[in-house]
């Protein structure tokens, strides 16, 4: 019974009264930024270049017009969850709600795939941008064996290699700067990401505005090369294959439901954040794929900063926006790598009060009111990912981690329109089961566009997670105990049995 046990909605909302712990300080405009801040990153400034070189040439703005609306229709039902069930944990609260504990970890483990191995691998992109302009602007080279992963995998290959590299250094200090300041306090760190985002937005108007200018429209023909008779190696199988690559360009959004809690009025302000983010995004995804795979052939663009090869292939009209796209990168990245630290932590702290995870995972710091413990462990963790393996690899776990959480949404919302159709819902998905089912059927598309190798890593992953949950989140679920105390038979009168 207690694999399938469900939280009710309405133990939800009143959970979400008793955990108030974690500050309300954030309004819909603060979650937009929060958003974008999450979205925006290493997806375009790095994957993008790979995915074009290996997948589908000028054609990945296709792909990134099919990712992005797989992102919409899941964004849509995420957006109506996370106004009915306004508390942390995103993914995984929803789940509990309608597809039972087992489902509900499941996701929860999955999301770990997301956020966790995210800000590793958006870190590891950090270090390239960051590793480029000490030596372009201060003309310090670090050693290679200090800037890059000690492992890798060959394509096809499922087994790691040493690479020769000892660690990436830049990646790991930078995770443990980010943890540090968000055990801190998550309003503190809100305002410097506000700072950052407008930043990065403005960088990417620059490239989009003053590249377009140079475009030189050869470069996109043909805008889709022909395919090459493997599949997912240009043509339209490239082009799938290539959304699903950088379908890790548009993770981000759902991290604005993590904080669900620390929001004024989630009812109006989450749909506003969840949609509004990824509208903004899409559209500049588009115009920078356009313009990068115009300035340069598609072909030179598998480098770790493809941003600053196409502005460079422009000439010396455009010297002068290198370093700007250059600090754009570093502090944009940075920013994703902390709101993906700041998602993970809400994750655990929502398993940990449900009883799956042991209750230090959920302990609320006094002073600052983070929940440190989780955040720190949150950290090392990621510090030594990103230390140790590139960005290719880790990249496409998160975007198929984050694909089958998406496709739990969706069916969430469909289940629970015909379970409990008349729950109050603040904000509606529209056109149901339309958009839910397309949603399912996008994601589900995205997913078989990414390889054997990385479907194989996301299953010993769910294995390892199901070995956790048998051995530890079965028996302390504080549901499932509720369900077996009101199975069990009433006490004997005397108090004894
Ligand atoms: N969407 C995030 C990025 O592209 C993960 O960096």
């Amino acid at each position: 019974m207690g694999l399938w046990s469900k939280k009710s909605i309405a133990q939800l909302q009143g959970e979400e009264g008793t955990t108030h712990e974690l500050r309300r300080t954030l309004s819909g405009f603060h979650l937009m930024l929060l958003g974008v801040g999450a979205i925006i990153g290493a997806g375009i400034f790095v994957v993008t270049g790979t995915a074009a070189a290996q997948h589908a040439g000028p054609a990945i703005a296709l792909a990134f017009v099919m990712a992005g609306v797989g992102c919409l229709f899941a964004g849509l039902c995420y957006a109506e969850f996370a106004a009915m069930i306004p508390v942390a944990g995103s993914a995984y609260t929803y789940g509990y709600a309608t597809l039972g504990e087992l489902v509900a970890w499941s996701i929860g483990w999955d999301l770990m795939l997301e956020y966790l191995f995210a800000s590793s691998a958006v870190a590891v992109g950090w270090s390239g941008y960051f590793t480029a302009f000490l030596r372009d602007y201060l003309h310090w080279q670090l050693p290679p064996e200090l800037t890059s992963a000690p492992f890798d995998v060959r394509p096809g290959s499922h087994i790691p290699h040493a690479t020769g590299a000892l660690i990436n250094l830049p990646a790991v200090l930078l995770v443990g700067l980010l943890t540090s300041l968000l055990v801190v306090g998550v309003h503190e760190s809100a305002r410097v990401n506000n700072i950052i985002v407008f930043v990065k937005i403005g960088v990417v108007l620059l490239v989009i505005g003053f590249g377009a200018a140079y475009v030189n429209t050869d470069n996109w023909k043909p805008f889709i090369p022909e395919n090459t008779g493997r599949f997912g190696e240009f043509g339209w199988s490239g082009v799938l294959s290539g959304a699903g690559v950088i379908f890790f360009a548009y993770i981000g959004f759902d991290a604005v439901s993590t904080a669900a809690q620390e929001t004024r009025n989630p009812q109006k302000d989450l749909p506003v954040g969840i949609l509004g983010s990824l509208a903004i995004c899409t559209l500049l995804y588009v115009l920078m794929a356009l313009v990068m795979t115009g300035l340069a052939h598609y072909s030179t663009l598998n480098v770790p900063e493809p941003v600053y090869v196409a502005i460079a292939n422009a000439g010396p009209a455009l010297a002068w926006l290198r370093p700007i796209v250059s600090l754009g990168a570093i502090s944009g990245l940075a920013s994703v790598v902390l709101v993906m630290l700041m998602g993970q932590p809400r994750i655990f702290y929502a398993m940990a009060r449900d009883g799956l995870l042991p209750p230090f995972f959920g302990r609320v710091h006094p002073r600052f009111r983070t929940p440190y413990i989780a955040t720190l462990i949150t950290g090392v963790v990621s510090m030594v990912v990103a230390g140790l393996f590139p960005i290719g690899l880790l990249g496409e776990l998160v975007s198929i981690g984050t694909l089958f959480a998406f496709v739990v949404v969706c069916a969430g919302i469909l289940v629970l329109r015909y379970q409990k159709p008349d729950l109050p819902r603040p904000f509606r998905t529209p056109f149901v089961p339309v958009v839910p089912v397309l949603g399912i059927l996008i994601c589900g598309t995205l997913m078989l566009g990414l390889g054997l190798a990385t479907w194989l890593r996301l299953l010993v992953w769910m294995a390892l997670g199901f070995g956790i949950y048998f051995g530890y989140g079965r028996k302390h679920s504080r549901i499932g105990h509720q369900e077996s105390a009101a199975a069990a038979p009433p006490a004997p009168p005397g108090g004894q049995p």
